[in-house]
């Protein structure tokens, strides 16, 4: 309960500050975040279960380990949570993918719904929701009601940064969904920005304002 599990890896940390950098340019943030979004795969998947299947090598017979159970399901909040799926189908390219969006009234910051579309049988799958920012969480917290209403039970949570108030919001909300973040920054700003943070991602990512 209340898992949240930073990821301080010499690679992440790197490429994050990298990111947060003003001057990188767009092209720069989006290779970043793919990177980071492979590395933080490879944290998100550590305990995946495993099953014994008979194999046979060109010498000989043998018993080695496979994934067990079905396909997981990447599952982005748009737009910035897209940064991150193409470096996590690189590691994992059997996953299937949900697309969620939502986007935050900049006045009310509260998350609205524009689009949602999961493959049919997603509550029988490990969900893995990706955004990069977890600031007040109402997003975060949105799609995972969305994923429950579906009748999703597996499910984790990717960020790249997330503020403590996010933290306490979402797990107030949903105590038993692990998150991955590789930072938590100071607080929010009064306009709901993570704050030293690296600014709007979606904006960075895609060249709009
Ligand atoms: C940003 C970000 C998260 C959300 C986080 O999305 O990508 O989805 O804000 O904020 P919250 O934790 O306060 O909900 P935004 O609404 O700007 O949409 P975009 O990704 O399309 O730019
Ligand atoms: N969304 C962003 O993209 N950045 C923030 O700092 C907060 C919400």
């Amino acid at each position: 309960m209340r898992e949240v599990h930073v990821v301080r890896h010499p690679l992440v940390q790197h490429k994050l500050t990298l990111m947060r950098q003003v001057e990188r340019s767009t092209q720069g943030f989006r290779r970043l975040l793919n990177e980071i979004g492979m590395l933080l795969a490879y944290e998100v998947t550590r305990d995946l279960p495993l099953e014994n299947v008979e194999i046979e090598t060109p010498l000989t017979p043998m018993k080695s380990p496979l994934l067990a159970g079905k396909k997981l399901v990447f599952a982005p909040i748009l737009r910035a949570g897209m940064g991150f799926v193409d470096g996590m189908l690189d590691l994992v390219p059997s996953a299937r993918v949900a697309h969620i969006g939502l986007y935050r009234d900049p006045k009310t910051l509260q998350a609205v719904e524009y689009y949602f579309k999961a493959p049919p049988d997603v509550a029988e799958r490990l969900v893995i929701v990706l955004d990069p920012m977890l600031a007040t969480a109402n997003s975060a917290v949105a799609a995972i009601d969305r994923l429950k209403e579906r009748g999703c039970h597996d499910l984790r949570l990717v960020c790249l940064l997330a503020a403590p108030e996010g933290i306490e919001r979402f797990h107030g909300a949903h105590p038993e969904v692990p998150i991955w973040t590789a930072a938590i920054d100071s607080h929010l700003n009064e306009h709901g920005y993570i704050v030293p943070g690296l600014g709007d991602a979606g904006d960075r990512m895609f060249g709009t304002r």
